[in-house]
């Protein structure tokens, strides 16, 4: 993707490089437009080092190139970074007279803003009013966030963190194509209760899910995640059912996916429960030196939803192996979609160290018929987005 990122000229300034560099990580050509503030803040070595490409700041250079809109014509998404309040009141009046402005003016492409400045200037009516402008065109407004900033004073005004930036920019661009579909996501780990105060449960994090369900809503979904025991930020256009236990997520799954279009069982659920729930709290006075607890299988979710399946109901499992042997593990997989009969089911290695709880994951996807139709790995979002390609 061809990215443009405007740096204009505060003291975040420095932060705007681990944009680039994150965007430039993950694959993208990106062109910085610095203002002349700007590079009173950040020199431009690093900003052409970190971007990997020559840094443009003079309207009248590169005029052979038609450059003052030829960035911007180009552009498929472009990102402020930080964007002062100056550069965000020359904007909502198109101000054309630096190669920032012209760029933008040229661009019809998505305008994701970062501002960053001191809470009186955030609060100021004029910048209230060129944010209100700017939104109203379309623009995505990321923060600001509040806390410290550049003196000893804080409040909002601060710029975003640089990874909810990237994340905000690649949600602009990503298409919308599951606009119309609903989605029920499973994330999280189930919790078994053996008293009122302890439980069986998994180190299954929801990273994962939360992810998928993410990535789903962006891409135009309507989301309906179902969250076993998560403690992760969920974005505000999902909507969000908390459970606890096995039982908890299966009443809540088999509602939820009456109406849905695709069901993804992204969470770690129990294959046992306690049979019997201490009313108090279980004493090792009492108890003595050993504790039996009896054990009952759980209900098997994916293989009712399966038995339940609407017309035209895609549903998604997941087997969490710790097998070490590649082609065990594929064989394990092989097995539990012949024996479940979902559409798709996601395999994934967890053990001490690897799948539960990182940003990070691996998966190969096995269809129906065991055959294998996709590989990935990187961050759960990026694993989320080639999942979702299956389902479109
Ligand atoms: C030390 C210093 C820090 C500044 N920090 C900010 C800031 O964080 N946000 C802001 O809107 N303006 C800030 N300014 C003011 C801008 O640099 C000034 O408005 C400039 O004209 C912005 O130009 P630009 O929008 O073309 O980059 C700061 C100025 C100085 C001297």
């Amino acid at each position: 993707m061809n990215i443009v990122v405007g740096v204009t000229g505060g003291i975040a300034a420095y932060k705007a490089v681990s944009v680039i560099r994150a965007l430039v990580l993950a694959g993208h050509d990106v062109h910085v437009v610095a203002t002349d503030a700007a590079l009173r803040f950040v020199g431009l070595p690093t900003l052409e080092a970190i971007s990997r490409n020559p840094v443009h700041h003079e309207l009248y250079d590169g005029v052979a190139q038609v450059r003052h809109v030829a960035m911007g014509q180009a552009a498929d998404v472009i990102v402020l970074a930080p964007a002062t309040a100056n550069t965000i009141a020359r904007v909502a009046a198109g101000l054309a007279d630096d190669l920032l402005g012209t760029t933008i003016l040229a661009s019809t492409a998505p305008l994701v803003v970062a501002p960053a400045m001191h809470t009186e200037m955030w609060n100021n009516p004029a910048t209230v009013h060129n944010i209100a402008t700017l939104r109203a065109r379309g623009a995505i407004i990321v923060g600001p966030a509040s806390g410290q900033l550049t003196g000893s004073d804080s409040g909002p005004g601060r710029m975003s963190e640089p990874d909810d930036i990237v994340r905000a920019v690649l949600a602009a661009v990503r298409p919308r194509d599951l606009k119309g579909k609903r989605f029920v996501i499973t994330a999280g780990g189930t919790r078994e209760p053996i008293d009122p105060v302890r439980f069986i449960g998994n180190r299954s994090s929801g990273r994962q899910g939360v992810a998928l369900a993410t990535v789903a809503s962006e891409r135009g979904a309507t989301v309906t995640l179902i969250g076993a025991n998560i403690d992760i930020p969920v974005p505000d256009s999902i909507a969000t059912i908390m459970v606890t236990s096995s039982s908890e997520l299966a009443d809540a799954t088999f509602e939820a996916a009456a109406s849905a279009d695709v069901v993804i069982m992204a969470a770690a659920v129990a294959d046992y429960r306690t049979e019997a729930i201490a009313e108090s709290k279980l004493k090792k006075e009492i108890e003595g030196d050993e504790l039996t607890l009896r054990l009952v299988k759980t209900e098997d979710i994916l293989a009712t939803l399966v038995s339940r399946r609407r017309r035209n109901q895609t549903i998604v499992g997941f087997a969490a192996e710790t097998e070490p042997n590649d082609d065990r593990l594929l064989e394990l997989g092989r097995a539990k979609i012949e024996r479940k009969d979902c559409d798709f089911l996601v395999v994934n290695r967890v053990g001490w160290q690897e799948g539960f709880g990182g940003d990070d994951n691996s998966v190969t996807v096995l269809n129906r018929a065991g055959d294998i139709v996709m590989k990935a790995s990187g961050t759960k979002l990026s694993v989320a987005s080639h999942i979702l390609d299956l389902l479109n």
